[in-house]
């Protein structure tokens, strides 16, 4: 195979999501032995975790217990009983300033959230931070009234990218109201539709977004995402809209 015909198999494989490599050395399924070997003698076993009879009540119950930000991690990346779990590199948690009056929620870690362990890092979250800097908020800032506060329904990456699916999403479910609760935000902007799923119990995001619900107790807006707005650059200008709404939210004037 030449050096052309190889890259375009490339591209075609990554076309089709297989963009990633499970590991360092290439494995012939064909030759490896059909019965996983014994442990030796004397060598730790670790047991999976035994699903609970109710993941979500076992999520809610983690999710109750804690007190902080730092806590809610540790409960939430414990947590055992979502498949995405194994498939993914990282725990993707949040990032930007927990003191933010803005939290917005989003989908699920794509791959470069996934690679780095933060929310929005990839394409989607460059044009995410262009919109949000446009109304001044930045998650880097320091002041409140300046700040967004970033997380996602998912903090595993799905396969893929593929939607959340909704038992994953009720057992995220709880972590996710603990998070928006200790945060206490003025605003929650719901990010496309795996948010309004995840909060209001609907999805369309075309005619939810730019109309003020409440979601956790508190005004949300749902707004189309950004990776949508990549595809659809026409909709940027109902997106700005919904933006200037959220600013007008802010200062008091809606
Ligand atoms: N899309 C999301 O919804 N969240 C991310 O963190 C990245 C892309």
């Amino acid at each position: 195979m030449d050096f052309r015909a190889a890259k375009a198999l490339l591209e075609w494989q990554m076309e089709l999501g297989a963009d990633e490599p499970m590991g360092e050395v290439p494995v012939n399924r064909y030759e490896v032995a059909a019965e996983a070997p014994k442990p030796a003698a004397g060598a730790v076993v670790t047991t999976v975790a035994e699903a609970p009879a109710d993941p979500v009540e076992a999520a809610k119950a983690a999710a109750a217990t804690a007190t902080a930000l730092d806590t809610l991690a540790a409960v939430q990346s414990a947590y055992e009983f979502c498949e995405l779990k194994k498939g993914a590199r990282n725990f993707v948690f949040a990032d930007g300033n927990p003191q933010a009056r803005v939290l917005i929620l989003g989908e699920a870690p794509g791959r470069d959230e996934d690679l780095e362990g933060r929310p929005f890092v990839g394409r989607a979250g460059q044009l995410l931070e262009r919109m949000f800097a446009a109304i001044g908020l930045a998650r880097t800032a320091h002041h409140a009234d300046e700040a967004l506060y970033i997380t996602n329904v998912m903090p595993w990456r799905p396969p893929q990218n593929r939607d959340p699916e909704p038992d994953e999403i009720a057992m995220m479910l709880p972590f996710v109201a603990r998070h928006v609760e200790l945060v206490n935000p003025d605003v929650v902007v719901l990010m496309g539709n795996t948010p309004c799923a995840a909060a209001l119990g609907k999805r369309g995001i075309l005619r939810l977004r730019g109309n003020w619900t409440e979601a956790f107790g508190r005004p949300a807006m749902p707004m189309t995402h950004p990776a949508y707005l990549l595809r659809n650059p026409a909709a940027k200008r109902e997106a700005w809209a919904d933006l200037l709404e959220i600013k007008a939210r802010l200062k008091g004037r809606t």
